[in-house]
């Protein structure tokens, strides 16, 4: 696991960027990237996965109240970097330094976008040295000075992003909405596809797998885990129909094949299975080897009161299933009715995988590997 850098620095007054020819222009390209508060480390490992870190390099982490940030300004190679799935954006930013913007950098942004073609600027301010609307001002007048300007009507997009003194220059390798752009519907409550992509990354995905949601709702687990292991098997369950019916479509852009009147669909690498039911009830597939699961939590979802024997009785069914090889994760913010019906049913200890926020709400997933 590379080491984290944090930054705890206080932020500084206000100054605004000028101009100045003492800071160098950035030769090699940096790398920003943007995910859920609470999953900086398993995007970590998820650079190292796809070979664009090593293990003990050093990384430039920001911990901030609405996302955490990683900027890797050594990357061994950014040929899969558009394969990472938990991050909300990544910018590859040709230009960044702290407070100054020298003359040199501003020419190799002209230069960049000039050779790009249209774009329009988005600028991201936190903390206090940079002043948004300023900067804007300042780079548009700087930028046309050397015969580049930016155009507000096209759809791609550069952006400088400040976080107190630090800036970056950057444009996306892709972004969170490319990710959704896959999804055929959405539905309220489902869970983050980069949260969900969090989960089953660090399930440690395996081609053979034989996966189970037993509330599967939209499916976005189950369509996350498949980018990871395509021929891995899939079945679904969620007592809601309306959800199935929204879990099925986006499955079946995925796959590119449609479902059957059971709710099967047979792609070329694998089979995945959506239906309606109460998953208490039911018995979980036969050679199961992991269980994923967004357990019923908050408002919408379930109730703290009828929570623990839910989640019991959803947790048994999968156990009752389960081969050696088998895990579960769980993810829930309501941590003492998970932790009543762990205790129940004498599981192994669960671990803790990751704690992150969504919608606001700090919620843990947690791994168990069987009973104890
Ligand atoms: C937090 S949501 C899951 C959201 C899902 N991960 C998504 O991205 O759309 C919990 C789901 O559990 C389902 N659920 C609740 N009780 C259930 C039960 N007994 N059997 C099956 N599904 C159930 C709800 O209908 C809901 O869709």
């Amino acid at each position: 696991m590379a080491k984290l850098r944090l930054d705890k620095s206080e932020t500084k007054p206000s100054k605004p960027a000028r101009e100045t020819d003492e800071s160098p222009a950035s030769v090699a390209p940096g790398y920003l990237l943007q995910c859920a508060p609470g999953l900086a480390k398993v995007l970590q490992k998820e650079l190292n996965f796809v070979g664009a870190t090593s293990r003990d390099q050093k990384l430039f982490v920001k911990l901030q109240r609405n996302h955490d940030l990683i900027f890797a300004n050594k990357v061994k190679s950014d040929l899969r970097l558009d394969e990472i799935r938990t991050a909300e954006m990544v910018l590859r930013c040709p230009a960044y330094g702290r407070f100054k913007i020298s003359q040199r950098q501003l020419a190799l942004m002209a230069e960049t976008l000039t050779h790009l073609g249209p774009r329009r600027l988005v600028v991201s301010v936190a903390g206090q040295v940079f002043q948004r609307q300023d900067l804007a001002r300042f780079l548009t007048k700087s930028l046309a000075e050397r015969g580049y300007s930016f155009d507000d009507d096209v759809e791609d997009e550069v952006w400088m992003f400040c976080i107190d003194e630090s800036w970056y220059f950057g444009l996306p390798v892709f972004k969170s909405r490319a990710l959704r752009d896959e999804r055929a519907s959405e539905r309220e409550g489902a869970l983050p596809p980069t949260i969900a992509a969090a989960m089953a990354f660090a399930s440690v995905p395996r081609a053979h797998d034989v996966v189970f949601d037993p509330c599967c709702g939209s499916g976005t687990l189950l369509a996350e885990f498949h980018r990871y292991a395509r021929e891995a098997k899939l079945t679904g369950v969620d007592i809601d129909p309306h959800a199935v019916k929204i879990a099925r479509k986006n499955m079946e852009i995925l796959v590119g094949e449609t479902s059957d009147t059971e709710g099967l669909i047979a792609g070329p690498h694998n089979e995945t299975r959506l239906t309606v039911g109460d998953s208490r009830t039911q018995t979980a597939p036969e050679g199961l080897t992991l269980t994923l699961a967004n357990l019923p939590f908050g408002v919408q979802f379930g109730d703290r009161a009828s929570n623990p024997a839910l989640y019991r009785d959803l947790i048994a069914a999968s156990l009752n299933s389960a081969t050696p090889e088998w895990r579960g994760m769980f993810l829930t913010s309501d941590t003492e009715s998970f932790a009543q019906s762990v205790r129940d049913l004498a599981v192994t200890p669960p671990e803790v995988m990751f704690k992150v926020k969504i919608r606001g709400e700090l919620a843990t997933c947690y791994r168990i590997k069987g009973r104890s």
